[in-house]
């Protein structure tokens, strides 16, 4: 199902500070965006959206731990306890990407041909559909023509880019550098090339990109023109430009508004007003692929109750498996199974409320609520993340309980599908705080904020 509705970008505030010494410019990318939430302009209930994002979540899950699983050479087919092949993303409906991303525009080329593309923390390219490859799949904005663009150019298969990029699939043909990427709910191939990319719309900037002149091949982008990549990997537009950090603040999806993203001098937490104090952990890279950040989750509470879950079960392995993932496109929790466990068991003896004989959907656990009374009028223990140092991350009832269907209030957290995969900090869990990735010191700070006020 295709939703096409209007999305917005706002641009507040924009501050390029162009430094030119004789021999080098630098250019310090500081932008603002307020970017549009997954479900803006549709007219789905609440409990429709939290559902949508809920499946979305292990088509995602389900699709990046399959490449998790590849790269750490574990077996993907249904051997073994419990694998990623235990879930496919094609057990899942597929619905549009945007449910799970933040929107924002740019223009492509010269002169700029307007794209609106969705921020991917899950990938790192940055692609749009383009006439070049063949049709493509129906889109808001007119489809970019890199004919119409002397700035366009290909790139060869011996560039870096080509050598460089992680993609599902990549083949030379014609000396282009072709290549293929799974996303879970969608896939999207295309050739590498560079363009002039221009940021802002009241003030542009121009920078020029390795980017993919694509198209989708499969699923929808409900109507985006394509992807804008964030992940730590090595065709992002961070580490073209040597953004050294970038912060967001997630307004609940449910609510419809606007989510501001920063990058560079823009993305400091002690700017804005935030609701608590600034927390910050070491940012961990996983020793063999570049798909998420990591932070150092070493133990976990529900309110005062510290739960029996070892520090070795949460860590991030030298072999690539466990550790805690940060992201913003994935909707629920993930825990190691363990973990998992443990906290389920302290929900239940916490929670005055009978647990549900069925739960709703995937959700894993849901408890009963008192006729005519929603989540709102429930009070739970704060559920706490412990990091490695001290810091804590405490989560309050709407950071990971969910209200999916009349009368039922269901955990946002859900087990991790295979034995190595990651646990998932996801964006129910980032709403209301403003989230800063530095990645120049490696560092990944937090605070609560009301993010609707910044
Ligand atoms: C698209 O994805 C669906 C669901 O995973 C699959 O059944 C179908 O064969 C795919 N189509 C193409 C053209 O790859
Ligand atoms: C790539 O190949 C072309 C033609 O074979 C050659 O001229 C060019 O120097 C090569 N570039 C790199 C980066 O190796
Ligand atoms: C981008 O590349 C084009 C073509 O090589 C060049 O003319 C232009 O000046 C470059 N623009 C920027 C902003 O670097
Ligand atoms: C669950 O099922 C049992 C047995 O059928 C029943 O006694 C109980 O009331 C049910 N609980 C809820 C919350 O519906």
């Amino acid at each position: 199902m295709a939703y096409h509705h209007p999305h917005r970008l706002l641009l507040v505030f924009l501050a390029i500070v162009a430094t030119a010494t004789p021999s080098i410019a630098i250019f310090h990318f500081d932008f603002r965006f307020d970017t549009d939430g997954p479900f803006s302009g549709g007219r789905l209930s609440r409990r429709d959206m939290w559902r949508r994002a809920a499946l979305e979540s292990k088509a995602r899950h389900a699709a990046t731990s399959a490449r998790l699983a590849k790269a750490l050479g574990k077996p993907c087919d249904g051997t073994g306890s419990a694998t990623a092949g235990d879930i496919s993303a094609a057990d899942v409906t597929v619905t549009p990407f945007t449910h799970q991303g933040h929107v924002l525009s740019v223009g492509i080329g010269t002169p700029p041909q307007a794209s609106k593309v969705v921020l991917d923390m899950g990938s790192d390219l940055l692609w749009s559909q383009c006439s070049l490859v063949g049709p493509s799949v129906a889109q808001e904005e007119p489809v970019y023509d890199p004919s119409r663009s002397p700035t366009f150019s290909l790139l060869p298969c011996n560039s870096t880019a080509c050598a460089e990029g992680a993609f599902t699939s990549k083949s030379c043909t014609d000396r282009r550098c072709q290549y293929e990427n799974d996303y879970g709910v969608l896939t999207a191939g295309g050739v590498l090339a560079t363009e002039t990319f221009t940021f802002g719309s009241h003030h542009e900037v121009a920078v020029n990109l390795t980017f993919g002149c694509g198209k989708l091949t499969n699923g929808t982008i409900a109507g985006a023109s394509g992807i804008l990549g964030l992940s730590p990997g090595p065709l992002s537009l961070l580490k073209q430009l040597s953004i050294p950090k970038f912060s967001y603040c997630l307004t609940p999806f449910a609510d419809r508004k606007t989510s501001p993203v920063m990058f560079g001098a823009m993305a400091d937490l002690a700017k804005y007003k935030t609701t608590g104090k600034i927390q910050t952990v070491p940012l961990l890279k996983n020793p063999v692929e570049d798909l998420y950040y990591y932070v150092p989750m070493v133990g976990i509470s529900l309110g005062t109750k510290k739960l029996d879950v070892s520090a070795e079960s949460l860590e991030l392995q030298a072999d690539g498996t466990g550790g805690t993932a940060v992201d913003s496109a994935t909707t629920l929790a993930y825990l190691v199974p363990p973990a998992f466990e443990a906290l389920k068991q302290a929900v239940v003896e916490a929670v005055k409320l009978p647990a549900a004989n069925k739960t709703v959907d995937d959700y894993p656990m849901c408890f009963v609520l008192p006729k005519g009374m929603t989540m709102d009028g429930v009070e739970v223990p704060q559920l706490v993340l412990h990091f490695d140092g001290g810091a804590e991350m405490m989560l309050s009832r709407d950071n990971y309980f969910q209200e999916p269907s009349p009368g039922m209030m269901c955990l946002a957290v859900v087990p991790s599908p295979f034995e190595g995969a990651p646990s998932v900090i996801g964006n129910v869990q980032q709403q209301n705080m403003h989230v800063l990735y530095d990645l120049e010191k490696r560092t990944f700070s937090y605070a609560p904020t009301q993010c609707d006020k910044l």
